[in-house]
């Protein structure tokens, strides 16, 4: 949440501020911003609401410095405005900060230390300007001094980069629990919350850690931890690619990452299982160790990959013979269930930044418990902090709405359950062929492909001008029918609810009236009549209904059908219809799909 940019030494400093903002838009859009200055200490502060294109369009061609910073916003204090906009400065305007976290105890510092000083915006951010600025100027301190006395008041998580209007060559930055890099370039050096911003400019990046402090200059880069001791790092590698994160002919994001899914599959099956043997997994000993100690296992993630975890439940349980916990994050961390007695966590989170996540991450660390992070992206918090981390491979998701990662998040689970069963020398693992059942998944879902068109038109039949629905399922087609209504109203904005189908007759039925949208998901043969049964108690009560169904269960009246996949792996060919389903709607209402309103791509704050 929140992007941050920074340059310094750069002729070019406000077009590597502006593209970097572009390639984090993901990360919030509300409203964006930048300061640049040049060596003769020439500034200009520029703020807009919206997109960075409405940034964009504010910046004179005469704003040319050699150094700033950049900040694209997603509100936690104070509305999406220009003056909530980051970046803030301090009294005197001397001292200029972009944030990005929560300062939690900002209304005590503003009691205690700020009661004079006249604050315009609603933001922290302000609040941490202000005493950064008081501090330095009324201690008669250093810059890096009264930085620091000023970080050991503050209590929450941040990114922070500072720059200082009486020396425009220095950025200076801190860090707690919010992710920032150092990137290197050639004699100018730049900051950013993610690689990817600075993909253009460097591949050479230095990461940071919690307390740490740096001082960022043209030529230099000094890092120090909470009492001021020097570290050396050595550089990293960032192995991206340009062309990787375009949007090519597409018109959004989401379409081309739905498209992405056979691929997807099959890089997984490359990736994980031997050329030589199909039913030897390629996953390091030591976690299937970790996992065969373990006698339970907590898999802690949210929204998205938390119906990834729901989806992988019973396949992982069936194949490992150990029970899985499927925790939310944002509530295990306050509200921490009672622990079998050797627990291991699985964190699965595209992003790996996710903040919930890893706060739980550092309380279970703390108590000494192994953590395996699942992740789409290498080299990310919750990757660096575990003790190992299995990837995705599924390229960079860049809409907000997650679709490859979800399925790849299923797949990689099934690999691991898979290579664990082998392991333990599991009879249903052994007859579990992944190979060829992740190949099935993956021509499944290029047929699916293949039928966009009739599923547009019957999207907009069926969901047109409406403000609810519902989706239901039994089994792997509840926990499915949780992923297709979030993906559903957060791009649409259609009230939708995911429902355990037989569970609807318990209350929630009394929604169902005249023309209510209900989508039925119906895979498994056992039970599909029970579920076709909740479908006839919604339609006599006045609902239109979609079906999205397996071959083996079709009937001439069904809608969408998937062909067959291992009952493993449902969790994965159901939800793909349900994406085109949340796709179409979106579009029908003209909305930005890879961008809904007030969501932002990683969830950095807690
Ligand atoms: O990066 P993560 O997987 O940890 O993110 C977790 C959720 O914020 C994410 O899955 C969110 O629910 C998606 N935008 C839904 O499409």
């Amino acid at each position: 949440m929140c992007g941050i940019v920074g340059v310094v030494g750069s002729r070019n400093a406000t077009d590597i501020l502006i593209q970097g903002l572009q390639k984090l838009e993901y990360r919030g859009y509300d409203s964006a911003g930048i300061f640049v200055t040049d060596k003769n200490k020439n500034s200009v502060l520029v703020k807009a609401v919206g997109r960075i294109s409405a940034l964009q369009e504010k910046i004179d061609i005469e704003v040319n410095g050699t150094s700033g910073i950049g900040h694209t916003r997603w509100a936690t204090h104070g509305k999406p405005s220009k003056i909530n906009a980051h970046p803030h400065v301090s009294a005197n305007s001397r001292f200029v900060l972009v944030h990005n976290g929560v300062i939690e105890n900002f209304k005590e510092l503003k009691e205690r230390y700020l009661t004079d000083d006249k604050l315009v915006s609603k933001t922290d951010t302000e609040i941490a300007v202000h005493l950064i600025g008081k501090l330095i100027e009324e201690g008669n301190l250093s810059v890096v001094e009264g930085f620091r006395k000023a970080l050991k008041l503050l209590e929450g998580s941040f990114a922070f980069a500072l720059m200082d209007r009486k020396d425009s060559e220095i950025i200076y930055v801190a860090k707690n629990k919010s992710p920032l890099l150092i990137g290197l370039g050639n004699g100018y050096n730049m900051i950013c919350s993610d690689a990817m911003a600075m993909i253009r400019e460097t591949n050479r990046f230095l990461e940071l850690y919690d307390e740490e402090m740096v001082i960022v200059k043209r030529d230099s880069v000094k890092i120090m931890d909470a009492n001021g001791t020097v570290v050396k790092r050595k550089p990293y590698i960032a192995k991206l690619d340009l062309s990787d994160i375009g949007k090519g002919a597409y018109p959004y994001y989401m379409l081309k990452e739905i498209d992405e899914q056979p691929a997807v599959m099959r890089k997984i099956m490359q990736k994980y299982i031997a050329n030589t043997n199909p039913h030897q997994m390629k996953v390091e000993q030591e976690i299937l160790e970790a996992v065969v100690k373990a006698d339970r296992i907590y898999v802690i993630a949210a929204g998205t990959s938390s119906h990834a975890g729901w989806a992988a439940k019973a396949f992982f349980e069936q194949l490992t013979k150990t029970p899985v916990e499927i925790c939310l994050a944002s509530e295990f961390g306050y509200n921490t269930p009672l622990l079998s007695k050797k627990p291991l966590f699985i964190y699965i989170s595209q992003s790996g930044e996710t903040a919930d996540s890893r706060q739980v991450l550092v309380k279970m660390k703390k108590l000494g418990y192994k953590a395996l992070t699942i992740t789409n992206v290498p080299g990310s918090t919750l990757s660096r902090e575990a003790d190992y981390t299995l990837l995705l491979y599924a390229g960079s998701e860049i809409a907000v709405a997650s679709t490859k990662a979800y399925t790849a998040q299923i797949a990689v689970m099934a690999v691991l359950a898979k290579a664990v069963g082998e392991y333990i020398g599991n009879s249903v693992a052994r007859s579990f062929n992944l190979l060829q059942e992740l190949s099935l998944v993956a021509s499944a879902i290029e047929a699916l492909l293949t039928e966009k068109k009739q599923i547009e038109q019957k999207v907009y039949k069926h969901l047109q001008n409406t403000r609810n629905a519902f989706y239901i399922g039994r089994g792997a087609d509840y926990y499915a029918s949780m992923e297709a209504a979030l993906k559903l109203k957060e791009i649409s904005y259609i009230q939708c609810e995911g429902f355990a189908a037989g569970e609807l007759k318990h209350g929630t039925i009394a929604l169902i009236e005249e023309r209510t949208p209900v989508q039925a998901l119906i895979s498994n043969k056992e039970i599909a009549s029970h579920t076709r049964g909740n479908v006839m108690e919604v339609v006599s009560r006045g609902a239109k209904v979609l079906t999205i169904v397996s071959q083996d269960c079709a009937q001439k009246e069904d809608d969408i059908v998937v062909q067959i996949v291992h009952p493993f792996l449902t969790c994965i060919t159901m939800v793909v219809p349900t994406q085109l389903v949340a796709y179409y709607a979106t579009l029908q209402r003209k909305l930005d799909v890879d961008k809904p309103r007030n969501l932002a791509k990683s969830v950095t704050v807690e």
